[in-house]
């Protein structure tokens, strides 16, 4: 945990605007109490980068990180999963999840083309109502292909626990994002962009808490802070705990 904040019960009834767990997210979830959370906007390891197991296994800069790039982050965990495993493993954070939201809170889940259709069954499986896909577009910044499609696009799976009031104190909101990614702004080997998050997290009403079981470098914590919610969260990797525990501190000061 971060040493300020010693427990989540604390951070729940108290005035923190942060909270950021070291370890593995379903032991973390275990710990909060049932139907304290205003929304889930998360970004897990996708277990994606090609076809075949042998390809899923390889480490992470390989997999998610142009050839000729000279920017070196430190690798990322959890991310080697099967088809199967990886649908099965969504499913038992994500109803996790549902059992600690608050009745009509959103959930937002990031993923990729490969494993869109899985996220989307392991979504329902977890117990969430899908409610559609928002495209992240990348701008013509990703990479191009002579003769393909450039693969531009990331997604964000959204859902609620059961039905969602009309009257929650939420802007209406777009159905699609278009933010490259400036390399001043990524921390993280598949970090998002801040101004992007700053979208997405406005589907949590305004001083609500957010929750991100795979934190990575805190983009979706710093997001929250900066647009005037609460956040709670979690990651495995120390180094990349620790580079969100630094930049969540700057926002909140
Ligand atoms: C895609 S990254 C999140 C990146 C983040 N959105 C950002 O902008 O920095 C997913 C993160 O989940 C972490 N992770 C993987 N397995 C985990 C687990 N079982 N519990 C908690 N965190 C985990 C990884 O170490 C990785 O940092």
């Amino acid at each position: 945990l971060h040493p300020s904040i010693p427990n989540i019960d604390d951070f729940l009834s108290g005035g923190a605007r942060w909270h950021l767990a070291s370890g593995d997210a379903l032991a973390f979830l275990a710990a909060i109490p049932d139907a304290t959370i205003d929304a889930v906007i998360t970004d897990p390891p996708y277990s994606s980068g090609g076809a075949f197991r042998g390809d899923r296994m390889a480490a992470t800069s390989l997999k998610y990180v142009a050839h000729d790039s000279k920017l070196a982050r430190p690798e990322f965990l959890g991310d080697s999963r099967d088809q199967r495993a990886y649908r099965y493993w969504c499913a038992l954070w994500l109803s996790e999840c549902l059992r600690v939201a608050k009745p009509g809170a959103p959930i937002c889940v990031f993923t990729d083309w490969r494993q869109l259709p899985t996220t989307t069954d392991a979504v329902q499986a977890g117990g969430w109502l899908w409610r559609g896909v928002v495209a992240w577009d990348k701008t013509e910044a990703a990479r191009p292909a002579r003769g393909r499609f450039r693969n531009q696009c990331e997604y964000v799976v959204w859902g609620s626990k059961g039905p969602m009031a009309t009257n929650r104190l939420c802007d209406a909101l777009p159905g699609c994002f278009r933010h490259a990614v400036a390399p001043r702004d990524k921390h993280h080997i598949a970090g998002k962009p801040t101004p992007l998050m700053r979208g997405v997290v406005r589907i949590c009403e305004p001083g609500g808490i957010v929750l991100d079981p795979f934190a990575g470098s805190g983009t979706t914590g710093v997001a929250a802070l900066a647009e005037g919610r609460r956040f709670v969260g979690c990651e495995l990797s120390s180094e990349y705990h620790e580079r969100a525990c630094a930049r969540l501190d700057q926002t909140a000061a």
